[in-house]
């Protein structure tokens, strides 16, 4: 029989729970180092492997993923009040049924639709901005990809009210925001005030979504949006879904779609405005394929420099920094025995940060990623959209998005870290930025060989 693999023992009561609390990607970036591939260690009396091996990783998210389903984090009693039965949590037959329904609705044809929409709120937002202001623009990719998700969800403009659903939505995550990933073991049914505001802000958010799919079934017109193409969708048998699971799947999409994204075009502008001449690289090819023009989704194609600091930034600072499953029956990975109920996580954080994988892989290189450069690297060095059966259904639509956010907004303006507010990362449920990333705004000119069709400037 296999045996078990080296981890830190931690403290006799808490396990590494202390350590990984204080610490998160230190503690996981340290564990590689001292222990090797897989890592054994233990959150209260809960045991976690961390794989740090594409091949590992690779078997547990595709080639043995039968043998696992979702972490126990995912199936705390809050995450499911949230997203109930959707996409993200629910699991066997049920999942497959629902990922059925919903592929169509994420075909590219069809995303594609929605790129017109994505170019007109970026251009309506950076309307309002100034020449010279500080802005957070961690705050600001949050909004937009907010409008944009709702837009494209359920056709309706939340620009009037986007202020109130956002105040819903950070209601809703901050009992998130205050425990590490991992710390959702420990199961928190306690009744605390937060909890309370937390619980209605979610009943609030429901009144919404259930009263949109009334109104839609009652209107019965196809809007062209992911809530009418969730609607129409049937079975082989011509079942459809349910209100409840229609609900289900809104709320996912809404939560899964919108932070990810605003997370990635928030590091991005990061690494954009300390690394200038990647910058001046990005500048130079919206001015020579858009000349001032906006962005379309024919574009894209020719938008090669902007889609490599993508995925570049997503190395380096993937907005989901970790997947997580559970061992459903006892199997082995790595050559270790793993005992049914283990709990098993792959951090994109390190992995993307191996330098086994990566040549100097701390440093912002979007170069690496030119055409070819990255084909021996093995399949899962790189999974920021995870894999395997359940990868993210997302993933065209959010690199559409991030590269055409990118674009429209990389023509008009540039920004400048203010050094008075250093940007730290904090790892809660998503990587995101700890106090925002506070910036100053400067518009910039596209190129003056094609300043007749040039866009204006930011207003001053
Ligand atoms: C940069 C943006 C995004 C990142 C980094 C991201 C990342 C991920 C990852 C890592 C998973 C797999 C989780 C696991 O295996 O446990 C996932 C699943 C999922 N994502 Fe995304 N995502 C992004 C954008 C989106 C968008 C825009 C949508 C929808 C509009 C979306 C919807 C979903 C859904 C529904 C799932 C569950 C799929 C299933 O299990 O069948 N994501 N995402």
């Amino acid at each position: 029989m296999n045996s078990l693999p080296p981890g830190p023992k931690g403290s006799l009561i808490m396990g590494v729970m202390r350590e990984f609390n204080r610490d998160t990607l230190g503690f996981i970036e340290r564990c590689r180092r001292d222990y090797g591939d897989v890592v054994r260690s233990r959150f209260l009396y809960v045991t976690a492997y961390f794989l740090y091996n594409p091949a590992d990783i690779e078997t547990l998210l595709t080639t043995n993923a039968k043998s696992f389903r979702k972490a126990q984090s995912l199936r705390s009693p809050f995450f499911h009040r949230l997203v109930g039965n959707g996409l993200v949590t629910s699991e066997g037959d049920f999942w497959r049924r629902q990922r059925r329904l919903a592929q169509p609705a994420f075909h590219r044809q069809r995303i594609s639709s929605y790129g017109e929409v994505m170019v007109q709120y970026a251009n309506r937002a950076i309307d309002k901005w100034r020449d010279g202001e500080q802005r957070d623009v961690a705050k600001d990719m949050t909004r937009l990809t907010l409008e944009i998700v709702v837009k494209t969800l359920f056709n309706s403009d939340v620009s009037n009210d986007a202020d109130h659903v956002g105040a819903m939505l950070s209601q809703i995550a901050r009992p998130f925001a205050s425990q590490a990933t991992l710390k959702w073991i420990a199961d928190n049914r306690l009744p605390t005030p937060g909890h309370y505001r937390y619980f209605n802000a979610v009943r609030e958010i429901d009144n919404i979504v259930y009263r949109i799919i009334a109104e839609r079934r009652a209107s019965g017109t196809d809007e062209g949006d992911l809530l009418s193409m969730l609607l129409q969708a049937q079975d082989e048998d011509g079942s459809q879904m349910s209100d409840k699971q229609l609900r289900d799947e809104v709320m996912t999409l809404f939560l899964a779609g919108h932070e990810t994204t605003a997370l990635a075009l928030s590091w991005s502008w990061y690494l954009l405005a300390t690394h200038r001449t990647a910058e001046a690289k990005f500048h130079e090819e919206l001015d020579e394929v858009l000349g001032g023009r906006a962005p379309e989704v024919s574009d894209l194609p020719r938008l090669k420099f902007t889609e490599m600091i993508a995925k570049e930034t997503m190395r380096l600072y993937p907005p989901a920094y970790a997947v997580g499953r559970e061992a459903i029956e006892e199997t082995e990975i790595g050559g270790f025995r793993v005992p049914r109920g283990t709990q098993l996580f792959a951090f994109q954080w390190a992995t993307h940060r191996d330098e086994r994988f990566f040549e100097r892989p701390d440093e912002f290189v979007p170069e690496r990623w030119a055409d070819g450069s990255m084909q021996s690297l093995p399949k899962y060095a790189y999974f920021p959209f995870g894999g395997g059966p359940r990868q993210c259904i997302g993933n065209y639509f959010a690199m559409m998005e991030i590269v055409l956010l990118l674009a429209t907004i990389g023509q008009r303006l540039k920004f400048t870290v203010l050094p008075e507010h250093p940007v730290e990362v904090l790892p809660v449920l998503s990587l995101r930025p700890k106090n925002g990333i506070k910036v100053k705004l400067s518009a910039r000119q596209p190129s003056l060989h094609r300043a007749h069709d040039a866009a204006p400037l930011v207003h001053g």
